[in-house]
């Protein structure tokens, strides 16, 4: 039987209950399709921060770089200045690991989750590689006459060639793989000079994959496209900042955040997974959240670990069960976190279902 590694971090707000049900429906498919996930789950977070004021030490991180991969349910709360956690937890793991591609499904399972008019899951079906380590979020950035008047803030946009082109080559490899062969392209280098770089790495790219068709669009076009005609588009590619913005509009068109999961990969390497949604505070420990994406993220991590048959059962236990109308919705509050779980659990456990 195979047995794999995995750091938990919960994290905050509702990540320790999402997490929980993506968890025991891990578990249920290790035992359907044989292996087994030992989990090193880590504290870190929001709470653990106030009571040690550790946010994440080094020993701990050189642990987790060991795993195979890290599940993380969701970082965020008002209690900390913003963006320490998120700096400290999230984005550390993907500078420090090197996860380079946000990998971002946007998949419709039934029509009756999208918001668009006559939209179907013909239509939604596309895969947005975000570039993850530097961009916008390069951590380059300064204030100069602190609180006087004249202050003046600065954020330095870094797109190195060898970034820029590592994530194109990532999409184009992405593209070979889907029926459609097409990669967009979605910058903002007409206003954005620097942004003359992706152009270039990206014909440079293309003329390695003549079977690949290309396609560009300016990110403001571009979300105009996602929710005029979503089904323009298949794999894209795009800067950290514009890959963050787009991707809650794109998991508001695949149905909303209770459905959207991410992996942050190197491939070959420890990588990282998560639903896209963040710790939702309000909500936290009240069993009313979606513990959807948390467990498509999950399933992520199976298809990353090699275990393809647990994460397509995993993913067509959710489409089954959401086309039934068994899960009525992906908000909050259309049912409790665990009754989510315990449906794919069974649904899981179904034989028809694990000899997919
Ligand atoms: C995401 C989140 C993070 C990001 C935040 C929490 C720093 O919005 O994963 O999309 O901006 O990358
Ligand atoms: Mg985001």
């Amino acid at each position: 039987m195979s047995e794999y590694d995995i750091a938990v971090v919960a994290g905050d707000g509702i990540g320790p209950e999402v997490t929980r049900e993506a968890m025991k429906v891990l578990d249920a498919a290790g035992s359907a399709y044989g292996f087994k996930l030992r989990r090193s789950e880590y504290p870190f977070g929001t709470d653990h921060w106030l009571k040690t004021k550790e946010i994440f030490p080094d020993a701990a991180f050189e642990e987790v770089k060991q795993q195979r991969a890290i599940f993380l349910g969701a970082i965020g709360d008002p209690r900390a200045p913003v963006g320490l956690m998120e700096f400290g937890i999230i984005a550390k793991m993907r500078f420090e690991l090197d996860l380079y591609v946000n990998l971002r499904p946007i998949k419709l399972y039934d029509e009756r989750l999208c918001p668009l008019k006559g939209k179907t899951p013909a239509d939604i079906d596309m895969v947005i590689c975000r570039e993850n380590t530097e961009g916008e979020y390069s951590g380059s950035f300064g204030y100069t006459h602190k609180g006087l008047a004249s202050e003046v803030a600065t954020q330095v946009m870094v797109y190195s060639r060898e970034g820029t082109e590592r994530i194109i080559r990532y999409a184009f490899e992405l593209a070979r793989t889907r029926p459609r062969k097409q990669v967009t392209l979605i910058d903002k280098a007409n206003a954005l000079r620097s942004m003359d770089l992706w152009t270039r790495v990206f014909a440079d790219v293309a003329k390695e994959y003549p079977d690949v068709k290309t396609e560009h669009a300016y990110i403001d076009a571009a979300c105009m496209w996602m929710v005029k005609n979503p089904e323009w588009f298949d794999v894209a590619v795009t800067s950290n900042l514009m890959g963050d913005i787009i991707t809650d509009l794109g998991a508001m068109v695949q149905g909303g955040m209770g459905i959207a999961a991410s992996g942050n990969l190197h491939p070959g390497r420890v990588s990282l997974f998560e639903p896209i949604h963040g710790s939702a505070p309000k909500h936290a420990g009240k069993n009313i959240s979606s513990p959807v994406a948390a467990i498509l993220a999950g399933a992520m991590m199976l298809d990353y670990l090699g275990e393809k048959r647990a994460a397509s059962a995993i993913e067509n236990s959710v489409i089954e069960l959401i086309r039934s109308k068994r899960i009525k919705g992906v908000n909050t509050g259309d049912h409790g976190t665990s009754e989510v779980g315990d449906m794919l659990v069974a649904e899981i456990r179904k034989p028809a279902v694990a000899k997919v």
